[in-house]
């Protein structure tokens, strides 16, 4: 695929941290290309990433809780990150309190809808590193989250869903046979519109496995990468109407007080040759395929937001071979695209001259970068 004229290279050009996890203040300047953050288990690696994620998003992917991040017994952190147009962001996060997010130009305050419209962000980890382990919630998320930017009508789609589930449970445990048929016909009109955007999107995704630039560079090495493929999962037996599906389970439903069957179970599985890649594919070969993955993500939302998603890759080392490294650093530095990763050591690295290396080390209970 090639780079549309139009996108924008908006790069991250520094972060500052205050009183972040284990750091009481840093500043970090990033340049474009590579950059590698390395240093001993527990120096403070993940949580510079963690903090690059937090400071786009408002979110953190190691908790759900953000007070977490909040350096321990004090009452609260902030993140400042700087982009190469002059723009930036500050968040403000007090212990027990909504984060702040404020545009630094305008002082406009932004949603977390907002500042991940503007920023988005390609994160590669642990927990996302292997699809074939991942749990359904996992895999649905990948979904919804590159749905929200290839998407329009997804938010605006989700959202509904989740008001209309609500709803029908709400129904389910009061017995309320009379609104139960309203919800019913609510969730039978949504499916089909749930359902296209994910087919789509699986079907994308798949074209792009097959024949795409990143493919093909990752394939020299990885052949089976061509027989790679996504099945999409309805969230019900899709061999029957939705609104059949529905009627038979109302008993069931009625007993668990939820909807058991419907789109927002909706998954996907990774087939290679029509069989489960997790039984075919060794750890490493699973981790090739869920860098792949992330990386066609990105692909996607650069092509539909014209903005080029930064890459954060936590922990890249483990499981991957030397040749496999080489290959994604190779794409990574060829595409320009801005990379922070972190790992344990940088010795196969040490070639690589196009690379900014930082080095953590934790003294007391305090991290430091140099
Ligand atoms: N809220 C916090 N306040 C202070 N230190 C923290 C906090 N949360 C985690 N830490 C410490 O941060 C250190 C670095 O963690 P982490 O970034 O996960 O390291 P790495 O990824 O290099 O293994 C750990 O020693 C941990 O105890
Ligand atoms: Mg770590």
């Amino acid at each position: 695929m090639s780079i549309n004229a139009t996108t924008s290279l908006v790069l991250i050009t520094e972060i500052k941290l205050e009183n972040f996890r284990c750091y009481e203040y840093i500043e970090l300047p990033i340049k474009s290309g590579v950059t590698l953050i390395y240093g001993e288990n527990g120096s403070g690696k993940s949580s510079i990433i963690e903090a690059l994620y937090f400071s786009i998003s408002g979110k953190s992917f190691r908790v759900t809780d953000t007070n977490a991040v909040i350096r321990k017994n004090l009452k609260q952190t902030q993140t400042f990150i700087t982009f190469s147009n002059g723009s930036g962001v500050k968040i403000t996060k007090k212990l027990n309190e909504k984060s702040k997010i404020i545009q630094t130009k305008d002082k406009k305050t932004l949603s977390y809808s907002q500042l991940v419209t503007n920023y988005p962000s390609c994160l590669i980890e642990n927990k996302e590193f292997f699809f074939t382990t991942s749990s359904p919630e996992e895999k649905r998320s990948f979904l919804n989250k590159t749905l929200f930017y290839v998407e329009q009508n997804s938010k605006k789609t989700l959202n509904e869903l989740k008001k209309i589930l609500y709803q029908r449970s709400a129904c389910l445990k009061n017995r309320d046979l009379a609104q139960l048929p309203y919800w019913d016909s609510k969730l039978i009109l949504l499916e089909p519109l749930i359902t296209e955007n994910n087919l789509n999107l699986v079907q994308s995704i798949n074209e792009m496995l097959k024949n795409s630039n990143l493919s093909n560079h990752f394939s020299i090495k990885n052949p089976w990468l061509k027989d790679l493929n996504i099945q999409y999962s309805h969230g019900y037996d899709k061999n029957q109407s939705f609104s059949s599906i529905l009627q038979q389970n109302m008993e069931k439903d009625m007993i668990l007080k939820r909807t058991t069957a419907g789109p927002h179970r909706r998954t996907f599985d990774l087939l290679i040759n029509n069989k489960s890649a997790y039984e075919i594919l060794s750890r490493g070969q699973q981790k090739i395929a869920s860098i792949m993955l992330h990386l066609l993500q990105r692909e996607l939302i650069k092509i539909h937001t014209e903005v080029e998603p930064i890459v954060l890759m936590d922990d890249i080392s483990s499981e991957l071979d030397n040749d496999n490294a080489n290959l994604m650093l190779k794409y990574l530095l060829n595409n320009n695209i801005q990379t922070i990763m972190t790992s344990i050591e940088n010795k196969r690295f040490l070639d690589e001259k196009d690379l900014t290396m930082f080095y953590v080390e934790q003294i007391g209970d305090k991290s430091n970068v140099k």
